[in-house]
């Protein structure tokens, strides 16, 4: 299909408006920019294989996650459609739709800096090279680099338009995720010499469409190596054996932390989701046990000369409230009736939901306070203790 036809058909899409009109009312040059953009990419990577540099990509789904992996040093991070299980809690990625890519891929890339974001384009998206264009673009307007598509020699005509419209993809060949109710299964492909030879002829037509590179997976780790070898563009393995120019895998089974199920080729390098469960059940005991939380794990300190931010306007920050007895030495009297006023001047307007302890705990980590009440959905000091005469003094207006 020439570009005059898909710019035909796009025009018929209602959604996606903005980015696809904006690529298609865009004067030639800077339509012929973005195709640059997009070899520039496909040269950079062809380039980085052929000098023997290996990538290391792996999945996120949201902003803390991207960032950490961004700042470890990957060079790829994919919004996989994993996510679907991982994180939707779906049994397979048959569920995921473009609107949740498009929200997880928006959160990924506010953390990343330097790698390059690839996102799926999940099932259904790309029956046609119009569509997948369409969808491609929406992926890309959310910030995605590139787009990741399923399928090899039946995909490279869509492969083909979303490149041509100036979009970098990687291919997908081997066990197809999306394709797991049809096949009844995640099986290993490439065992027989027909099944390797569909790969290889998968692998050649999503590098002539244009894709910059292709995850093989569940691939024979003898034929992803044959793979590896022919084509120019980065192969990027998951269960494929170590030959592969790159390797990916969900982050869950890296670090542990989708312990119902583990994949068997991947090997986890930490605990997370045990140290969760360890971190919570040290909450619940100290909560429910131990007769609630201690002071310093309940209340926003601030270290003395910080200035602290207010959380709005009319709302004190919490950060100003002292912790009386720990901040003080012990033999300072005066300094602690200043510190006990300054922290009882702030928890009289400060509104309690911030800080729902008991009256009776309040009381104990007020030590200026004679007599605590609560009033109108706030702890009021009524009678100040006098730390100097060690008296009660009158009740303070409201009390
Ligand atoms: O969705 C995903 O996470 C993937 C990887 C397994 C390659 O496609």
């Amino acid at each position: 299909m020439n570009s005059t036809a898909i710019r035909n058909r796009l025009v018929e899409f209602g959604e996606s408006k903005n980015r696809t009109e904006n690529f298609l009312s865009a004067p030639q040059d800077s339509r012929r920019l973005s195709l640059k953009g997009c070899s520039a990419v496909n040269l950079s990577f062809r380039e980085r294989k052929a000098n023997g540099e290996k990538f290391a990509m792996l999945t996120a789904y949201d902003y803390p996650m991207a960032r950490l992996l961004d700042e470890s040093g990957v060079d790829l991070v994919l919004v996989g459609d994993s996510l679907g299980m991982v994180v939707l809690g779906y049994p397979d990625t048959t569920s995921v739709t473009l609107e949740h890519m498009i929200h997880h891929c928006r959160a990924v890339v506010r953390g990343v800096k330097s790698a390059f974001v690839v996102a799926d384009l999940p099932i259904g998206s790309v029956d046609t090279p119009e569509l997948a264009v369409q969808n491609a673009m929406r992926l890309h307007e959310a910030g995605a680099h590139g787009v990741k598509l399923e399928g090899g020699v039946s995909r490279c005509r869509e492969i083909a338009a979303i490149v041509e419209a100036g979009i970098p993809v990687m291919g997908h060949i081997g066990m197809l995720p999306q394709q797991v109710r049809v096949e009844g299964g995640y099986k290993i492909k490439g065992k027989t010499p027909t099944e390797a030879g569909q790969l290889c002829a998968d692998a050649v037509a999503v590098e002539k469409a244009g894709a910059f590179a292709v995850v093989m997976e569940l691939v024979r780790p003898e034929v992803a190596s044959k793979i590896t070898t022919a084509i120019t563009i980065p192969t990027i393995g998951i269960g494929s054996g170590p030959d592969c120019d790159g390797q990916v895998l969900v982050i869950h089974d890296l670090v542990g932390l989708f312990p119902w199920f583990t994949p068997k080729f991947a090997t986890p390098r930490a605990q997370v989701a045990g140290s969760i469960r360890e971190a919570v059940q040290t909450f619940v005991q100290d909560t429910k046990v131990a007769g609630g939380l201690t002071m310093e794990q309940n209340i926003l300190t601030q270290p003395p000369g910080a200035n602290p931010t207010p959380i709005s306007p009319s709302e004190p920050n919490p950060a100003t409230l002292q912790k009386p007895q720990s901040s003080l030495p012990a033999d300072a009297p005066a300094a602690r009736a200043a510190s006990a006023a300054s922290f009882l001047q702030s928890t009289r307007t400060y509104p309690t939901k911030f800080h729902d302890q008991s009256l009776a705990l309040e009381k104990s980590l007020m030590p200026g306070c004679g007599s605590l009440e609560r009033k109108n959905n706030q702890s009021l000091c009524c009678g100040n203790l006098n730390s100097v005469q060690g008296q009660i003094e009158p009740e303070a207006p409201g009390c």
